[in-house]
C-alpha cells in the first residue's frame, strides 16, 4: 500500500482572507459555489476551505494509485478492526476524487484512504511565478497535528495505513518535554507529524507543510509574507530530522503554514528511524 497526501479540508471562517494569503504564499486561489480551493500543481485539489467558525483541520485525504489498491485499503481498515465510513457522492465532488472513506484517529481527526483525485483543467498559474512545489508521489507536503498521546497515534497511524516511523524529536520544555513522532507514506520524510506539547493547545492542528522545489521561492514567500504584516511564528531555519529550511507563518485560520525546501528523501522499508534531542539545526527563531 503506497499513500501519499492528496489533500487538506480546513473549516475557516474567512475564506476572503485565505484567498489574499493563497496569492502571497505562491499557492493559487480558485472559488468553488460551495469551498476555496488553493492549488500547488495540476490537482483540482490540494487545500479545501469550506466557510465554518472551526478554523482548523477538518479532514485529510490519503491517496492510492489504482482502484485494486483503494479495495485492499478499505479491506485493511476491516481486518484491522479500525471503524470507517464510506463517503458520500457530495463529499466527492468537493475532493474532486471517485471514492473515499473516512476513519477517525485517536485524536479524533478524520483521515480519508480516497482514489481517483482529478486534475485540474488548466496549468497551475499562481499569481506570484514560481518553480512549483515537490509534490508527485510525495504528496502535497505534511500536517502536523496536536496529540494527548503521541505514542497512541503513532501505533494507530501506522497500523491504518502501514506508515513508517522516520524518527522523534524529544525535546526539553522548561520542566517538561515536547514529543513528536514523524511518519512516513513514501519518500517524503514525513507526510503527518503528532505532536505531545505539555499544555493545552486552541486547535487539533499545528501546521500544514508544502515544499516549494526552489528554495529562493521561499525565501521570496518570506519576503511577501513579511511585507503583508501577516506574522511570521519561525523564522528561517533547518530542521535536523528532513533538513527542510523553512520558515512557517500564521495563516488566516491560526495555525501555521510552514514553507520549506531542502528536504530529505527516505527509502520506505530501509529507513532506519532515529531520535532527536532538538528542533533546528540553525535559525527557526520563534517568535515573541
Ligand atoms: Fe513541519
Amino acid at each position: 500500500m503506497s499513500l501519499k497526501l492528496a489533500y487538506v479540508g480546513v473549516e475557516a471562517s474567512r475564506l476572503d482572507e485565505w484567498k489574499r494569503f493563497g496569492d502571497l504564499v505562491g499557492l493559487q486561489p480558485v472559488e468553488l459555489p460551495n469551498a476555496l480551493c488553493l492549488r500547488m500543481d495540476e490537482k483540482a485539489r490540494r487545500f479545501i476551505l469550506t466557510e465554518g467558525a472551526a478554523d482548523d483541520h477538518a479532514f485529510s485525504g490519503f491517496e492510492v494509485d489504482t482502484a485494486e489498491e483503494f479495495d485492499r485499503a478499505v479491506e485493511h481498515l476491516k481486518q484491522a478492526n479500525i471503524p470507517f465510513e464510506t463517503g458520500t457522492s457530495a463529499g466527492a465532488e468537493l475532493r474532486a476524487a471517485d471514492r473515499y472513506v473516512t476513519f477517525r484517529d485517536p485524536e479524533g481527526l478524520q483521515h480519508e484512504i480516497v482514489f481517483g483525485c482529478q486534475d485540474a483543467d488548466t496549468p497551475f498559474a499562481p499569481k506570484e511565478p514560481m518553480q512549483g512545489y515537490v509534490t508527485g508521489d510525495e504528496g502535497l507536503g505534511h500536517i502536523a497535528v496536536n496529540a494527548k498521546d503521541y505514542a497512541a497515534c503513532e501505533a494507530f497511524f501506522a497500523k491504518a495505513t502501514g506508515a513508517g516511523l522516520s524518527d522523534h524529536i524529544f525535546s526539553n520544555f522548561g520542566d517538561s518535554k515536547v514529543q513528536v513522532t514523524f511518519m512516513h507514506l513514501n519518500p517524503r520524510h514525513h507526510s503527518i507529524a503528532y505532536a505531545q506539547f505539555p499544555f493545552e493547545t486552541s486547535r487539533k492542528i499545528d501546521h500544514i507543510m508544502i515544499e516549494p522545489v526552489d528554495l529562493m521561492d521561499v525565501l521570496k514567500a518570506q519576503a511577501r509574507v513579511a511585507e503583508a504584516e501577516i506574522p511570521i511564528t519561525i523564522t528561517l531555519g533547518e530542521h535536523p530530522n528532513d533538513h527542510a529550511v523553512s520558515f512557517y507563518c500564521t495563516t488566516p485560520s491560526g495555525f501555521r503554514l510552514e514553507v520549506a525546501a531542502n528536504c530529505i528523501k527516505v527509502q520506505p522499508g530501509a529507513w532506519e528511524p532515529t531520535s532527536y534531542d532538538y528542533f533546528s539545526m540553525w535559525g527557526h527563531r520563534v517568535a515573541g
